[in-house]
């Protein structure tokens, strides 16, 4: 194990929050680094090194990289699909993170470094049917990944690959397939459909409403892969072999409307569907193909939606009591 301080970039978000405290408790050094102000910070471990900074800056990203030696880079702005619809400008402009973090790392002698791309990176004619195909890796080419959010995870991924061919720079890519947990983004618009199908049915039962709005017609499919394993995999690919970017999801599909359900089942109410027609749906149907990581890795992400979901619900329901419990509906 390495005995420089590690640099987890966008640690106040989601992602790079349960990262930071999993390389603690493994006993390294971590300075963790996120623009929003640390009271904004998902999770704020005080044993880390906690700074401020936007790594869209050079100088920042210099300064973020000194004596550093692995980097994770899960700092982008980003969120579902109501968000990466909407800012195609705002997600492209993550560019400046990688940029700057890679030539940064290159400079700083960095030992190892990690890069969050994202299933949004494959070609979307893939990805027309509910009754979807699992995507396999080489699916990305040829290009036409998601405007905006997945050209920009495409640019950085080929990035990381020649700062890798050209200057020898130690680096590794995963595309994250949607990925859900406590401590992760659950209001506000740039949530993601599990945490928001959870304050909606929570909403509901405590307010007493009888119907909830699901984007799209529900038929629309995807794989939800659960935090604990998406670090699991994000230590396991740093510490591999595996020099070009590779899926890091569940391959457990459900439609959406089948997650609307499953959050009201362990809710224990049951509520009428509506379904908002012209609302962000994405692709229509998105699933992990999984037999690279487990030619590699012998594993790939098996926690089930279902022992997820219980989680991520009960964490939400303790944040909606506390934020809106005795308020009016
Ligand atoms: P998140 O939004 O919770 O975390 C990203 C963090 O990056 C935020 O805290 C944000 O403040 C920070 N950030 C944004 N711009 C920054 C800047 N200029 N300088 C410093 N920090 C900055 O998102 P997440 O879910 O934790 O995602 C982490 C990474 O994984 C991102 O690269 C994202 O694109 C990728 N990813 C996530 C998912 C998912 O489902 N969560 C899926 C695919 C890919
Ligand atoms: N966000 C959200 N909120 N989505 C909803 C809702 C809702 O209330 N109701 C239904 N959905 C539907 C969306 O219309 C979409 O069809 C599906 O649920 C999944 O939406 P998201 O979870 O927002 O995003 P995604 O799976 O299309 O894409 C996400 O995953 C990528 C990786 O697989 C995004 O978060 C990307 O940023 C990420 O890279």
């Amino acid at each position: 194990m390495s005995k420089k301080p590690v640099l987890v970039a966008g640690g106040g978000g989601f992602i790079g929050g349960h990262l930071v405290a999993r390389l603690l408790k493994d006993g390294h050094q971590v300075r963790s680094v996120d623009i929003k102000p640390m009271e904004e910070w998902y999770q704020v471990s005080d044993e880390a090194e906690n700074v401020v900074a936007d790594l869209k800056g050079s100088d920042n990203c210099h300064a973020a990289c000194k004596d550093v030696g692995d980097i994770y880079n899960l700092a982008a702005d980003m969120g579902g699909m109501g968000f990466i619809e909407n800012n195609k400008a705002l997600c492209m402009l993550s560019v400046l993170i990688n940029t700057h973090l890679l030539q940064a790392a290159k400079e700083a002698k960095a030992e190892r470094y990690f890069y969050a791309s994202s299933a949004c990176v494959y070609n979307a004619d893939k990805q027309k049917s509910e009754d979807v195909v699992p995507l396999k890796e080489e699916d990305a080419y040829p290009a036409m990944p998601e405007d905006g959010y997945g050209w920009e995870k495409l640019f950085s991924e080929r990035m990381c690959r020649h700062f890798r061919e050209d200057y020898g720079l130690y680096t590794r890519v995963a595309r994250f397939h949607n990925v859900y947990g406590p401590f992760g983004t659950w209001e506000g618009g740039r949530e993601k459909a599990p945490a928001a199908t959870c304050r909606k049915i929570i909403h509901a039962k405590e307010t007493g409403a009888t119907e909830v709005e699901i984007w799209g017609d529900g038929k629309q499919t995807r794989s939800f892969m659960y935090i604990d394993d998406c670090v699991k995999g994000i230590l396991a690919i740093t510490d591999s072999n595996i020099l070009e970017p590779i899926n890091l999801g569940s391959d457990e599909l459900t439609t959406i409307e089948g997650l609307y359900d499953m959050v009201e089942e362990i809710a224990g109410v049951k509520v009428k569907h509506t379904h908002n027609l012209t609302a962000p749906k994405g692709v229509n149907g998105r699933n992990s193909d999984n037999t690279k990581i487990q030619e590699y890795l012998g594993w790939a992400p098996g926690i089930r939606l279902r022992d997820g979901m219980k989680k991520t619900y009960d964490w939400i329901y303790g944040e909606y009591q506390e934020k809106y419990a005795g308020q009016p509906a």
